[in-house]
């Protein structure tokens, strides 16, 4: 039985307003931990009438007191936060990893990544400003721009790292004056209500930021259509992320999509396999493959392919799967039953499809049996217009395609409905440049896999979405500008 202070056996609220309230409908949804089956929680189910009265509340802050507060006020408020977050930090990767089964030792790793993450979005509180652009206009006129909060935001985030990815609309949000109604996923919101607790701790006034769990198609939907949501910040699937921008015409408001991926991790025959194996092994495995730039296409220059598969095959079998709570996990369980059936459908796929399983591709049982839990998967002898290369799986699968020229490998690696990240591993300057320029993609490693902060900004590109995150455009995204116009004559 899992036990843990937050989970008292009460159904979790909703945040609206500063007031912990239960959903009106009455009703709630459990909350399951993946590396056992068992349901931890009750979470309330906010229906459309609870995302209104959250926007509702949303507003009223805006054009309240949260309005008064001015860039130093909106700073020391994200600081205070910060600081408290880091206090109670063991608190909440405890329960983010009891929610989705991500390791122990990966999300106690987060607290660096959202404490700075925090603390520069809170820099950016006192460096917004407008410009003067000098015109010449006929007569003596001035022309200046201000940049003003756009007001409500809607944040709809994923399963896969809650704890990060809130603060990828937190943030912004703060740090402009804006105001937010945040949808976790069904699959994982504990760690986000934590998280909203601990930010009332540290002084976020009432209505700022608000916390609606319940379903995507219900809360979510209701959200993503709001006529009184200036915009919409949404993470997840491409095909989700679609119906976002869908449903965002009803009030033009403004979106950003963050989406899915199938990102190429490109290995030439010069690299350093001791750093390209385990880098490009977890580059495609950690978090059980449910990261978004995960590099699952891994093309590995021809005359070192057969060692390359072999050595990659041999170093997943290092890694130890198993119980999220034993600090030497490496990977944990895959979110959900429905997120198991996926991957366990591509693993019949591959072999249909005439891959050759060098490690993994079943489900794992023994003590597992209870958890979603499937083994890291090497999959050989795969070309680029199978199925299984090119459908984002959202599993701990790479597959594992040769290729023979720079040239090749930069068009096979953009032979790709998506755009998000992407690798090369060379001791080749030039090639390293080369190709990192030359891949359509919003984010490039080179000689290492998947380092993001949030004061170094990316953007998706093509069907892995737009909008930008991290660094100052993505602060900018939250304002909008005005452009006001002086005759002095
Ligand atoms: P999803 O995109 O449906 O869910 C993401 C969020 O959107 C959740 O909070 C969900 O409640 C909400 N949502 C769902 N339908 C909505 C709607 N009609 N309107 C507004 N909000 C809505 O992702 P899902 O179904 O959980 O996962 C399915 C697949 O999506 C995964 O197997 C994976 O391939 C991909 N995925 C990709 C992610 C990424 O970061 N690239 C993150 C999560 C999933
Ligand atoms: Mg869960």
């Amino acid at each position: 039985m899992t036990t843990h202070p937050f989970l008292d056996g009460n159904a979790k609220r909703l945040l609206i307003g500063g007031q912990w309230v239960e959903a009106q409908s009455g009703r709630t949804f459990d909350s399951v931990n993946p590396a056992t089956g068992e349901v931890i929680a009750r979470l309330a189910e906010g229906g459309a009438e609870d995302v209104d009265r959250a926007v509702a509340a949303a507003r009223t802050a805006f054009e309240g007191p949260w309005s008064k507060f001015k860039p130093f006020d909106r700073q020391a408020l994200m600081l205070a936060i910060a600081d408290t977050v880091e206090r109670h930090f063991d608190d909440l990767c405890v329960l983010e990893t009891l929610d989705m089964g991500a390791p122990i030792a990966r999300t106690r790793t987060y607290k660096r990544w959202i404490v700075q993450a925090l603390r520069f979005y809170a820099g950016q509180a006192v460096a917004l400003a407008g410009e003067t652009p000098h015109n010449s206009f006929p007569g003596d006129m001035f022309s200046y721009t201000l940049r003003s909060a756009i007001g409500v935001v809607g944040g709809i985030i994923p399963w896969n790292g809650p704890l990060i990815s809130q603060l990828w609309s937190i943030g912004p949000t703060l740090a402009t004056g804006c105001t937010l109604v945040l949808k976790p996923a069904e699959d994982a919101s504990l760690g986000v209500l934590r998280f909203a607790e601990i930010m009332q701790e540290a002084g976020l006034p009432d209505g700022v930021i608000n916390v609606v769990t319940g379903m995507g198609s219900v809360a979510g939907a209701r959200l993503a259509a709001h006529p009184d949501v200036d915009k919409i910040a949404f993470t997840g699937s491409t095909a989700t992320g679609r119906r976002i921008v869908e449903a965002s015409a009803g009030n033009m408001k403004r979106v950003a999509v963050e989406l899915g991926g199938k990102s190429p991790d490109i290995i030439f025959a010069d690299a350093d396999l001791d750093r390209a194996v385990p880098g490009a092994g977890m580059g495609c495995f950690n978090n059980s493959g449910q990261i978004c730039y995960a590099g699952t296409r891994v093309f590995v220059q021809r005359p070192i392919y057969d060692q390359f598969v072999e050595r990659l095959a041999a170093f997943s079998r290092t890694i130890k799967v198993g119980d999220s709570l034993d600090p030497t996990t490496q990977l944990g369980p895959l979110v959900s039953a429905r997120q198991l059936d996926t991957v366990s459908g591509y693993f019949d796929l591959a072999q249909t499809e005439g891959a050759t399983v060098a490690s993994g591709g079943e489900r794992l049982g023994g003590d597992l049996a209870g958890g979603y839990f499937v083994p890291p998967t090497v999959l050989a002898g795969m070309t680029n217009d199978m199925r299984t290369a090119r459908e984002e799986i959202f599993g701990p699968v790479a597959s594992v395609i040769a290729f023979d020229s720079e040239e090749e490998v930069v068009r096979l690696a953009n032979d790709t409905q998506y755009g998000l990240g992407g690798a090369v591993w060379t001791r080749d300057v030039g090639t390293a440049h080369r190709v990192a320029r030359d891949v359509r993609a919003g984010m490039m490693w080179v000689n290492c896999y998947g380092t993001t902060e949030a004061s170094v900004p990316s953007e998706g590109f093509r069907m892995s979405g737009y909008g930008a995150k991290g660094g100052r455009r993505h602060v900018e995204q939250y304002l909008y500008d005005k452009t006001v116009w002086i005759n002095l004559a």
